[in-house]
């Protein structure tokens, strides 16, 4: 098992990614990202409070709207009110450094476009300071379309080349579920979509 990330046998089609296209330009026309106030707060490896706010923007996704496309049989298998979905824009130029994520300790990631961003796990966090001066690191490349589940419970680092901004979709499994990146795992082995 990859520790860090798994792609699944079930993507969006192309109809499916055309309409999350859609989705993003009319959010962006009706100025609907917003930023997160203080809901998405990170934690660096010096456990200095890292604020996600200035970094990101994005906005919700109507779960109605995510059962018209092919992630409808993905939702289904967990109770819909623990069930977040949000298309998060990661600013062109910027790069977050090594964290958790607070809020999540698994979910789904999709990427929705083609972008020079790169999404990188650490290998060995066995101590803190070997994060970030000389780590392995194993990259999740996304392609568009592909859905992939995500440990949010190991260290990431995310970083934006582009000119323009990335947007990912991100399926968020609250913690309330108590289920982590192992439990989805087997669930989804189970129902043979990895
Ligand atoms: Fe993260």
């Amino acid at each position: 098992m990859n520790p860090f990330y798994t792609e699944l046998n079930l993507k969006l089609t192309e109809e499916n990614l055309d309409c999350f296209k859609d989705y993003i330009k009319k959010s962006e026309a009706h100025q609907e990202f917003y930023y997160p106030k203080g809901t998405i707060i990170k934690e660096d490896l010096h456990n200095k409070k890292y604020n996600f706010i200035e970094q990101t923007s994005e906005t919700l996704i109507d779960l109605e709207f995510l059962k018209t496309t092919t992630i409808k049989y993905l939702i289904d298998l967990f109770p819909q009110d623990l069930i977040k979905a949000k298309i998060v824009k990661f600013p062109a130029k910027k790069f977050v450094s090594w964290h958790i994520d607070l809020t999540r300790n698994v979910g789904f990631n999709i990427s929705i476009f083609n972008s020079n961003s790169h999404t990188i796990f650490a290998e060995d966090y066995s101590t803190q300071e070997q994060i970030g001066q000389n780590t392995s690191i194993r990259e999740l490349q996304y392609t568009p379309g592909k859905i992939y589940l995500f440990n949010a419970n190991r260290y990431h680092a995310v970083m934006n080349l582009d000119e323009g901004p990335r947007y990912i979709i991100i399926i968020f499994i609250s913690k309330q579920s108590n289920l982590n990146y192992e439990s989805v795992y087997n669930l989804l082995l189970n129902k043979s979509l990895i």
